[in-house]
């Protein structure tokens, strides 16, 4: 039986919803999504309302549509609609990488801004359905790029500013952008990002590109390519100040993200409007609680779908103002975040176990300096969260008095679907506890089977949310095969879970060959096709294992071809290479040296083998008479990397 944190009496008071509330909410959406969802539904503002609710089939094709005769715009949802009553509001406070540069943009400004980059894409031929590629630092241009996309019905497609050239241009060849926005450079803990200078390497090999649109952020020199690139600032100056937004159906694509999957290239997973922005807009505000007035900040990067619905979609949605960050928690000092907070008096705080527990090392006084009397309400995203890291960031944090809402969700569902809310769940250190309104939760065992109370399993969703992706990218059939088939009729996840005597989900991570390292999802076949792309490595096999702060590392076993040496000199060529080839979040943490990898007579590498070794659980590796040389496995053990 773990530690029960039962609902502070301050929250309870202001709540949006209360335990009993939760319980007929809950009911009532699973008893009557249709009604439920009609009803939820209206938050947002329809050009032309919705009859349709509910579409839904996760058997034979898979189709997914909600709200599908509905039109709106999403960036008039998130704008226009504010203006009458809280135009001179902030709608974005933009905190930069060095503490003394910061901004506060109201939603009038925010709008302006928005018609004007409208005007400037619409001048440069983008359409409705069109893909912008956006590569951009965290600056207020990477949520005006985004609502400027909605606003003309384009779709974007954000590239993490720390991904490699080549990750970049893989990502823009598959859906063939018409259009890349991104910075001179980004600033990051003081280090410079080479943003265009990537993305010129990268359109060496893309042909769909037309323009680029570069936004100057550091003022440092780059190469502008005549006819192809133009200032960002000299497109806008010359536009319009203000835009009719376009009429788009419910069902048009919003925008794409590409994600790791247990094989082969990222999946463009692809989200549309209507739908996604009631879920994104309803669970932020229900999740946390958000009242008029509140300053919100997730600490998230727009380049992941934290940062789509969490920081840009759900809180602008709502009239919320929203903290984006430049930096990293780390810089100029350990006591950054709480600075900020002190600095914006930020009252709800949402970040990564990765963050808590490299803050947790450096010890209690450099939050402790700091106030933090304003934060009302943590939340947690991304990973599992150890109980020893949330007790830390509820007693040292949130001074004993803020619930932790751990939130459990995926790019996939667009928005959260296992969480507490506040003012209705007691917790438990390490859950994220129950259900959103909506979401039914199915555990089943490896053959399918629906395992019932108290159990661990797989964890499946049994029927579609208003948030769901519809499709992957020009690939039905790859979604149809990633989420459909391994337990037919059912969504499945790809992750563990247990489910408590009190129905609280604890998730356990991924039970496929994705991995998750600091709260980023990494395909294991990723990494080894970018291994054994270099010269010297003939075979790769990568698992993870557990890592005291990343949650995850990267734990690389590399048989090197016939005649190479295996040095300390090569590791390190190794690990730069990977990081040249996708980017510093997939760099190999441990790389043994493999003469052979323990394979079965068919040749499929026993993955269990290795993440045991990796894991310096041994003594438990099971059957290994199927390899086809049971010796390798000794050799392996013998050299493993990961003692502890
Ligand atoms: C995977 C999804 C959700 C946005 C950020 C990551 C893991 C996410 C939690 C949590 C335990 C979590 C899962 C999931 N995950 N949140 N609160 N507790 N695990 O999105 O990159 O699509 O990764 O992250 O394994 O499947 P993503």
């Amino acid at each position: 039986m773990s530690e029960v944190y039962p609902i502070p009496a301050e929250t309870a008071k202001s709540a949006l919803i209360d335990e009993k509330t939760y319980h007929e909410w809950y009911d009532r959406s699973i008893k009557d999504p249709e009604g439920f969802w009609a009803e939820h539904g209206k938050r947002i503002d329809w050009i032309k309302p919705f009859t349709k609710v509910k579409d839904v089939s996760y058997n034979g094709d898979v189709h997914i549509k909600w709200y599908e005769d509905g039109t709106l715009n999403v960036a008039a949802n998130c704008l226009d609609r504010h203006l009458a009553k809280r135009g001179d509001q902030t709608a974005i406070i933009w905190e930069g990488d060095d503490p003394s540069e910061s901004a506060h943009i109201t939603y009038r400004d925010l709008h302006e801004r928005v018609c004007r980059l409208a005007n400037a894409l619409t001048d440069l031929g983008v359409k409705a359905g069109d893909r912008i590629t956006i590569y951009l630092p965290m600056i207020p241009e990477a949520a005006v790029a985004m609502l400027a996309s909605a606003r003309i019905g384009a779709v974007h497609s954000i590239v993490f500013g720390g991904f490699s050239p080549d990750a970049l241009a893989g990502r823009i060849q598959d859906c063939d952008s018409s259009i890349v926005i991104t910075a001179d450079e980004g600033l990051r803990g003081g280090r410079k990002v080479p943003l265009k200078a990537n993305v010129d390497k990268a359109l060496e090999t893309c042909w769909s590109v037309k323009n680029v649109v570069v936004v100057k952020r550091t003022g440092g020199n780059v190469h502008m390519v005549t006819g192809r690139d133009s200032w960002y600032e000299d497109l806008v100056a010359k536009a319009a100040p203000t835009h009719t937004p376009v009429e788009m159906s419910a069902e048009a694509p919003l925008f794409l993200l590409y994600t790791s999957g247990s094989t082969g290239k990222p999946k463009g997973v692809l989200h549309t409007s209507g739908g996604y922005l009631v879920y994104a807009s309803m669970t932020h505000q229900y999740v946390f609680d958000y009242h008029d007035g509140d300053i919100y900040w997730c600490t998230a990067d727009v380049g992941w779908v934290t940062g789509h619905s969490y920081i840009v979609y759900g809180p602008l949605a709502n009239g919320a103002t929203t903290l984006m960050f430049e930096g990293i928690p780390n810089y100029p000092t350990v006591s950054r975040f709480w600075d900020v907070v002190d600095k914006h008096k930020v009252n709800i705080f949402y970040t990564a176990p990765t963050a808590i527990r490299s803050l947790m090392r450096e010890g209690e006084e450099p939050v402790k300096k700091t106030s933090r009397a304003s934060l009302r309400l943590l939340g947690s995203v991304g990973e599992p969260i150890n109980p020893e890291a949330w007790t830390w960031y509820h007693r040292v944090v949130g001074d004993g008095r803020c619930p932790i809402v751990d939130t459990w969700w995926q790019t996939e569902t667009g928005g959260i679907l296992i969480t507490p809310l506040p003012g209705a769940t007691p917790l438990k250190p390490g859950s994220a506890t129950r259900p959103f309104f909506g979401v039914v939760p199915l555990m089943v065992d490896a053959e399918g089977k629906e395992l019932l109370g108290a159990t661990e399993g797989n964890l499946c969703i049994a029927d579609s949310w208003p948030g769901q992706m519809r499709t992957l990218w020009g690939d039905h059939e790859r979604f149809k095969q990633s989420y459909f088939t391994t337990y037919p009729g059912r969504y499945f996840t790809g992750d563990g879970a247990r489910r408590d005597e009190d129905g609280y989900y604890w998730i356990t991570g991924r039970v496929d060959d994705v991995i998750n390292v600091s709260g980023h999802r990494m395909g294991t076949a990723e990494v080894e096709s970018a291994l054994v792309a270099h010269p010297k490595v003939a075979e790769a096999a990568v698992v993870g294992y557990p890592h005291e702060i990343k949650g995850q590392g990267i734990y690389a076993y590399v048989t090197l071809i016939q005649g190479e040496e295996p040095t300390e000199e090569l590791r390190k060529e190794l690990v730069n290479w990977v990081r040249k080839e996708i980017g510093p979040i997939a760099s190999p943490d441990l790389i043994q040296w493999s003469p052979g990898l323990p394979k079965t007579r068919s040749g499929k590498i026993m993955r269990r083998i290795l993440r045991k070794i990796a894991e310096n659980d041994y003594g438990a590796l099971g059957d290994t008479s199927t390899l086809a040389d049971p010796t390798v496995v000794d050799d392996l053990v013998e050299n493993r990397m990961n003692r502890v």
